[in-house]
């Protein structure tokens, strides 16, 4: 039996190298595989860990893939052969079928080549996660407000700046969400998430807050506001007044001139502010997110990032490295040193490692990116209690997500496997559209 697999490694950047078609031929007890021109065989001892009925080709290209890349370049990956952008869903799929942690610990270690070290950061998130889980028959709602006050040079996320579009857009929006009234009502998990939703106007941003709230009885209620500049003390007033119970004050970095480099408008000290603001305003459950290897910054800046972010206390702290987008400014000049910052920004998420070991915050859910920074990895901490449900229910697809706006992934279940629906991420396209779009939508959850 012969057959042509196109395997693909996260670890590009490593390697220089990330896809290849290989051909697998099957006869009893040997594989043999052609990749990149030589013919390589894989003897019943490299099989011994897989049941031999069952070899998934997949894994098996893949093993070699990795180990010609890492003979040819002598590095190795700490995430060994894992790809995909979801470490987690992995770890839980193995631990449903062996029922132990030692024995998901021998399968990721054995047969998926990752570090001890890396295990360790899933086996917590596991742990971590099991209050959420036990929510996985709800229905969570995500709301998309596209709209930023400028576009940071990393950001491909789909964001109109200015302030153009948005009063067609929030009447598209509203619409939507009033012929869906009836999900809002049964939904317990709700996220307003961009962009950035608190550069909305006051007058959009309390309607749909307003109409939000109206709607159903959440106990956890997120915005996402994020950037400093625009969470105002009436946003804060007005989520205040709306129930929301979660929202974010993101520096990304707590140095003024890596915040002009990467195109933020706001400085240092409206972080402060800003948090401040939201503690007087009554808010206690505050996110901060911060990214690892912006541009210029050495280890030095993250400590200092780091040390300011825990010495402020906020009750969960997100922690992403710089994954470089194809479509985003920094990476039209960035691209050398950011395969070179490789070595550095495993130093930096070393350093986080420590220094949140010897904290109050423990990881509660993790994901990769392509082309992420130090072939690392995203990492949300919170204080114990402080776990946000819609993360965890996301990202290991536990959950049907109801989603509203443009560039929204709704997710449904259909015979036990989740599908998906997304909406344009095409502003125009998705007001032209939204009759189409609804139904549609609405056949995921029917
Ligand atoms: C959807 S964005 C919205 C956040 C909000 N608009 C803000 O900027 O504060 C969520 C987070 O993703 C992270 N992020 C976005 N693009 C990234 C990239 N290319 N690499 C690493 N992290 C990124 C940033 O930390 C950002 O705060
Ligand atoms: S990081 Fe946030 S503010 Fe910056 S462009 Fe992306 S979504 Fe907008």
């Amino acid at each position: 039996m012969e057959k042509i697999v196109k395997v693909e490694l996260d670890c590009e950047y490593y390697f220089n190298e990330a896809s290849v078609d290989i051909s697998v031929v099957f006869s009893a007890k040997k594989v043999e595989i052609m990749c990149l021109g030589k013919k390589y065989f894989l003897q019943e001892k490299d099989l011994a860990e897989y049941d031999y009925e069952k070899i998934e080709i997949n894994i098996l290209a893949k093993r070699l893939l990795y180990n010609i890349f890492s003979k040819k370049t002598g590095k190795t990956s700490t995430w060994g052969i894992l790809s995909g952008v979801r470490p987690s869903k992995l770890y839980r799929k193995i631990m449903k079928i062996y029922d132990s942690k030692s024995e998901v610990r021998r399968v990721l270690s054995n047969v998926y080549l990752i570090s001890e070290e890396k295990i360790d950061v899933l086996e917590e998130v596991y742990d971590n996660q099991k209050l959420s889980i036990s929510r996985r028959d709800e229905i969570i709602v995500y709301i998309s407000l596209p709209f930023c006050p400028s576009k940071c040079s990393y950001c491909t996320f789909i964001t109109a700046c200015g302030s153009g579009k948005i009063d067609t857009y929030m009447d598209t929006l509203m619409y939507e969400l009033e012929e869906s009234k009836d999900v809002l009502s049964k939904a317990k998990i709700i996220y307003i998430g961009g962009g950035t939703p608190t550069y909305l106007p006051d007058n959009y941003f309390e309607n749909l807050l307003n109409f939000v709230s109206d709607a159903g009885d959440y106990d956890e209620f997120t915005v996402e506001a994020g950037r400093p500049e625009t969470i105002s003390k009436n946003k804060l007033e007005l989520m205040k007044k709306y129930g929301v119970n979660r929202i974010s004050v993101n520096p990304q970095t707590f140095n003024d001139e890596t915040l002009v480099k990467i195109g933020r408008k706001h400085s240092v000290s409206d972080i402060y502010n800003t948090y401040d603001l939201a503690l007087i305003k009554g808010f206690d459950n505050i996110n901060m997110d911060l990214i690892l290897g912006l541009p210029d910054e050495n280890l030095k800046s993250v400590e200092k990032s780091i040390d300011e972010v825990l010495r402020l206390k906020p009750r969960s702290i997100t922690i992403h490295c710089l994954s470089l987008k194809k479509n985003s400014k920094l990476s039209e000049n960035y691209l050398d040193e950011h395969v070179k910052s490789n070595e550095l920004v495993k130093k930096m998420m070393d350093y986080v490692i420590n220094k949140f070991d010897d904290s109050e915050y423990g990881k509660y859910y993790i994901y990769r990116q392509k082309n992420i920074g130090g072939d690392q990895e995203n990492i949300g901490f919170c204080i114990k209690g402080f776990e946000n449900h819609y993360n965890i229910l996301m990202m290991e697809d536990l959950c049907s997500v109801y989603s509203f706006g443009a560039g929204s992934v709704s997710k449904g279940f259909k015979g036990g496997k989740i599908e998906r629906f997304v909406f344009p991420k095409d502003l125009k396209t998705y007001i032209e559209r939204i009759d189409e779009l609804i139904d549609k939508r609405k056949k995921l959850f029917t």
